[in-house]
């Protein structure tokens, strides 16, 4: 059945968003935005008239740091963040989000000239249940249909791998502007296997900016300048310059920053080499990562064909050198490592859309299975020391997946059980994060009446528990984890509404 909407493929990204469609020659591309750019920065820009995404709301964030809200990726499923601006009004990180997606949506209309309704959006493969479905969440906000949230390293590898038919198994390390995260996978005859992934959502070139900001902020001081990280404009604006040193430092090796505060300007030099060792135990952490991934995978470089740089940080001479190192292998960077996710998405988004219309695929048939980043388990008493975490689901599990415990009730005429889901793979209840509790309705029955438990990974990785009463052999339904960590149904309808009334630009 035909629809009326396009359906896109969105990279949100932390420093960084982009927006891609599969082009009628089956190739995916990517749509500019209306200032003509490639990619647009995740930055949101309140005024008491307007609200600016982008270009504009970026270059303006050392003017009106208060008003400027950037990285929100990093705050996604976290429920007590806020963002106040100074007119009072205060968003969650789904929201602000969703300001973001709003405007990817209207730039993707002006450029395909028609209603854009439906998305596939990308996540790190490390997000946890709670930042997927806030970012499906902040999606429905911006008034788009998601039909899946996919993996980041997968979305690179399937824009990859269109172009190389047989490429092996496959390490894509994936450095952004906020997360790491390092997968291997397969890609064979046109079926992408994830054997494993890892990564950590809180590592990416923002670190390396606040390492070279204190570099530089230290420096400044020595020379007779105040702390530029005690005033939100100096420190705004402090970012804003060493981010630029940053990237210049990838082309040259040496670079000058002038900073000026309270009446001193210093003009302060920085090598290539001097940043590389203030951030080298940065780089240290996605070497140990890519370490485990492989130990994961149960393999070692020998057994790697390829290694696959994406993401922007890994345009830093310092990552290509150190992984060519370690892996022993000349690594591959996609030509524009920031555009190759959404690139990637997009072909989800075909395949997607082929499913849901029936019209003819551009593309050969194309298999994706994908593992858990994340164990998924319960809480139960130890014999001698209290609870401990029963890993139900192990991390690295191929999804959809679905494991069974079996329970029996303890007491006569019980209506209910109550089950709580972690996430996380330590035997330890204090390692792993409780993700919910879930009280599920049974029938009465006298003690001792067998329940099954089932715990399921859907395909975007979010959390869903089943229970099957063994008596009647029924499945008294199938329960979506009231995840502590996302809004409910009446929030998001409120938060569209008010995203609705925003007009950004
Ligand atoms: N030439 C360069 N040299 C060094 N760093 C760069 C260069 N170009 C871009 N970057 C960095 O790459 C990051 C942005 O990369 P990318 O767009 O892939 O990340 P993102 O999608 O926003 O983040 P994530 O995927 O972590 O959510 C920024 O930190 C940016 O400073
Ligand atoms: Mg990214």
């Amino acid at each position: 059945m035909p629809r009326l909407g396009h359906l896109i493929g969105i990279d949100l990204g932390t420093t960084y968003s982009a927006v891609a469609v599969m082009g009628e020659l089956g190739r995916p591309e990517i749509i500019t935005n209306r200032e003509g750019e490639n990619i647009t920065p995740s930055v949101v820009l309140f005024q008491s008239d307007s609200t600016l995404v982008g270009t504009m709301a970026k270059r303006s964030a050392a003017m009106a740091p208060l008003d400027t809200v950037q990285f929100v990726k990093r705050a996604m499923g976290d429920p007590s963040w806020r963002f106040e601006t100074t007119d009072g009004v205060t968003f969650r990180p789904e929201e602000i989000s969703a300001l973001i997606i709003k405007r990817l949506k209207e730039d993707a209309e002006l450029h395909l000239g028609g209603p854009v309704d439906q998305a596939v959006i990308t996540v790190p493969a490390y997000f946890d249940d709670g930042a997927r479905r806030a970012t499906k969440d902040a999606g429905t906000i911006a008034g788009l249909t998601v039909h899946r949230v996919l993996n980041e390293p997968t979305a690179a590898a399937l824009a990859y791998g269109l172009n190389t038919a047989d490429a092996g198994t496959v390490l894509v390390y994936d450095l952004g502007g906020g997360t790491f995260d390092v997968t291997v996978m397969r890609i064979e005859n046109r079926e992408f296997t994830t054997i494993a992934t890892n990564g950590d959502r809180n590592l990416g070139g923002f670190d390396w900016d606040n390492a070279l900001m204190q570099l530089l902020n230290s420096r400044f001081q020595e020379q007779g300048g105040p702390d530029l990280l005690d005033d939100d404009h100096t420190e705004a604006d402090l970012r804003e310059k060493a981010e630029n040193a940053k990237r210049a430092l990838t082309t040259i090796a040496k670079t000058k920053v002038v900073l000026s505060a309270a009446g001193v300007t210093k003009t302060i030099e920085v090598s290539r080499e001097e940043f590389e060792e203030t951030t080298s135990s940065l780089l240290s952490r996605t070497r140990d990562l890519t370490a485990i991934v492989l130990e994961d995978a149960g393999l070692s470089w020998s057994d790697v064909d390829r290694v696959l740089l994406a993401g922007g940080s890994t345009r830093m001479p310092m990552v290509r050198t150190m992984m060519e190192s370690f892996s022993g292998k000349q690594v591959e960077r996609a030509v524009n490592p920031d555009e190759v996710v959404a690139l990637g998405a997009a072909v989800q988004a075909h395949l997607v859309d082929v499913d849901l219309t029936g019209t003819k695929s551009a593309l050969p048939a194309i298999i994706i299975r994908d593992v858990t980043s994340q164990g998924l388990g319960t809480l139960a008493r130890a014999d001698t020391h209290g609870m401990e975490n029963v890993v139900i689901i192990a991390p690295n599990t191929r999804i959809p997946a679905k494991h069974t415990s079996s329970f029996r009730t303890v007491a006569d005429n019980q209506t209910e059980i109550r089950v709580s889901v972690t996430q996380g793979d330590d035997a330890d209840p204090s390692f792993v994060k409780v993700i919910g509790e879930q009280i599920l309705p049974i029938p009465s029955y006298p003690a001792g009446a067998p329940v099954d438990v089932t715990f399921a990974y859907d395909i975007d990785q979010t959390v869903f528990i089943e229970v099957t009463d063994l008596t009647t052999n029924r499945s008294l339904g199938t329960f979506e984890v009231h995840d502590v960590s996302n809004m409910d149904g009446a929030e998001k309808d409120l938060a569209a509404d008010k995203i609705r009334a925003l007009e950004v630009s």
